[in-house]
């Protein structure tokens, strides 16, 4: 609840600012900038810039060529599947349905709205900060702390931290910017994956994760809507919380041979619903990444994966709660037919 003396100034982003031209912090301003938003992407040499530039600049290229032929892509897989083939006019009708929403001259608008720069030059005129240099407490805290220098005070600043707390990144800020910091942690690529996790520390006034999530909820990415959901800070946050021991198990299946690595990705898919088997997964978000963000929630929360037994089933068991079967789980089902 808001303190009594409190007037809510909603927060208005027009020009918010990333730290970091790498994996994460191009591709936060490419949707940003995507999303009408002027960004500017702060990083160390020109090189890493240029790299950054180039990321983003590929993937409007992609996307373009995407829109381009997307109406004639239908036509044919329709032409295909149907076996038959399309009057001109009809064709028409498509391309005009089908018309392409990103062009060159979109994607130029959205190069343009991105300033790469080595200097801090018009940070004191953003609403927002995103910082995504490398994940490392100590240099983390070194930049917050150089970028306190060059903000407003009604500047909102967000860490993009996977791994680190929250309350223990704020702890490196100036106590005065405390309440003005929280975590927004990004999935890779988030051109493409529309999840962002929006997580308050414990100093983080009441009304900033909300302010962000409104923020944030009307923007697109290359394919969806963005998705901010709320979350406690906790190990691992919400989704590597979840994941990190399931994929443990996976990998203690490959190594026990409890089935062929093929298999135990097929069974997933086919047995528990997954769109992509967990080994894969595990691939595609990198090795290293899963183990140091399996290692860094153990260390958290003080102990192995999985977590300690909960209680929750039990009572929902208990209450006859059992899921769709009952008509009640964790959610509510009601009967279609
Ligand atoms: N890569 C992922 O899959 C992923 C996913 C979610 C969150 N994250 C988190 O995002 C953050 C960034 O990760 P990444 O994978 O993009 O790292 P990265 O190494 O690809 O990029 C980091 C960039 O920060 C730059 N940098 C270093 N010091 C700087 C400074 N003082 N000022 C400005 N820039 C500086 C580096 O030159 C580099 O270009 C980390 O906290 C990471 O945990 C990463």
């Amino acid at each position: 609840m808001p303190p009594a003396d409190v007037v809510h100034m909603v927060l208005f982003v027009d020009r918010a600012a990333v730290l970091g031209a790498g994996v994460m912090g191009a591709r936060i301003a490419e949707v940003l900038a995507m999303n009408n938003v002027s960004v500017v992407v702060r990083d160390v040499s020109e090189e890493f810039l240029e790299r950054g530039r180039a990321t983003v600049e590929k993937d409007l290229d992609e996307l373009v060529a995407f829109h381009a032929g997307k109406a004639e892509k239908a036509i044919s897989d329709f032409e295909k599947r149907a076996g038959v083939e399309l009057t001109d006019a009809q064709k028409e009708t498509a391309r005009e349905t089908l018309k392409p929403t990103y062009t060159e001259e979109r994607k130029q608008r959205i190069l343009d709205k991105i300033t790469w720069q080595t200097s801090y030059d018009g940070f004191d005129q953003v609403d927002l900060v995103i910082e995504a240099v490398p994940e490392n407490l100590e240099l983390k805290g070194k930049v917050l702390r150089e970028l306190c220098e060059h903000v407003s005070d009604h500047c909102v600043v967000a860490t993009n931290t996977s791994t680190i707390g929250i309350t223990q990144v704020a702890a490196e800020l100036p106590p005065e910017r405390r309440g003005r910091f929280l975590g927004v942690h990004f999935f890779n690529p988030p051109t493409t994956l529309p999840l962002v996790e929006v997580i308050p520390g414990m100093e983080t006034r009441y009304d900033v994760p909300e302010d962000l999530i409104n923020v944030l909820a009307p923007m697109r990415n290359h394919r969806y809507p963005i998705l901010p959901v709320q979350v406690k800070e906790c190990p691992g946050f919400l989704v590597n919380r979840i994941l990190a021991p399931m994929l443990q198990e996976a990998f203690a299946c490959y190594e026990e041979g409890v089935a062929k690595p093929k298999d135990i990705d097929l069974a997933m898919q086919a047995g528990a619903g997954m769109p992509m088997g967990p080994l894969a997964l595990a691939d595609l978000i990198g090795l290293d990444v899963v183990l140091h963000a399996g290692e860094s929630i153990q260390r958290q929360q003080g102990g192995p994966l999985p977590q300690r037994p909960v209680q929750v089933v039990k009572q929902l068991v208990a209450a006859g709660r059992l899921g769709q079967k009952s008509g009640r789980g964790f959610y509510e089902y009601h009967n279609q037919d």
